[in-house]
């Protein structure tokens, strides 16, 4: 049997973050947050050749460093807007698909959290949740997130980037977001961290139960 694998799923700013490195604290498995590798890839095309397009965008992807993903500058809004651009491209996903797949894969197990673990990069992982909550919660969450590392920037304005991002996640061809049949949905509109990472470990549990029946 291989490792225990947890995907977690969902939109941008839904808690899904926090609840994967809570859950990966919690059973001591490593983490990987591949939002980030999508982020760097957006960020080096534009650093490399002044914007994201498919040739900049998955010449960046092939030749990642992964020395970017400590780089704070992929914590920023605009990174954020740069990662979604990105990750339209086929040529990219292609090009980070190993990387993630061989993380999911190693034999301790692992947490990975993004739009198409539990669909695309590791479908048979015994434990799924796709986290959401409602956009404009999300945008609040974000709003505070960006204002603690001291970027200003109006509410509205993050609301507005939710909405186009939730719009151009769900809406591509490739590897859309989308909640895979087999995943726990958990809504985190109205719970606070302690709350979700409750449900979170209820959840992780049952699949772990069944997981070590198996
Ligand atoms: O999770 P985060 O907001 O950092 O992700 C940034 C962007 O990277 C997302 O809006 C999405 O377009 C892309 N992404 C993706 N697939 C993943 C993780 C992130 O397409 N597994």
């Amino acid at each position: 049997m291989s490792g225990f694998v947890i995907a977690v799923d969902g939109p941008a700013a839904s808690g899904k973050g926090t609840v994967a490195q809570g859950l990966a604290t919690l059973y001591g498995l490593p983490y990987l947050d591949t939002g980030l590798l999508y982020r760097a890839v957006g960020v080096s095309a534009q650093r490399q050749a002044g914007g994201v397009g498919e040739a900049s965008a998955t010449a960046a992807a092939q030749a990642l460093d992964p020395a970017l993903l400590d780089d704070p500058e992929l914590r920023t809004r605009a990174a954020g807007e740069l990662a979604s651009q990105a990750a339209v491209f086929t040529g990219v996903r292609a090009a980070l698909l190993r990387f993630q797949r061989d993380f999911a894969a190693q034999g301790s197990g692992a947490v990975l959290d993004g739009r198409d673990i539990g669909t695309i990069i590791a479908p048979e992982a015994p434990a799924k949740l796709f986290v959401t909550a409602s956009p404009e919660v999300r945008a609040e969450r974000r709003w505070k997130q960006l204002s603690g590392q001291g970027e200003s920037v109006a509410l509205a304005d993050i609301l507005a980037d939710i909405r186009l991002r939730d719009e151009r996640d769900s809406g591509r061809a490739a590897a859309p977001l989308v909640k895979a049949d087999d995943a726990v949905l958990l809504d985190t509109s109205v719970l606070s961290i302690e709350q979700a990472a409750d449900a979170a470990r209820r959840i992780v549990e049952t699949a772990r139960a069944n997981w070590a029946k198996a």
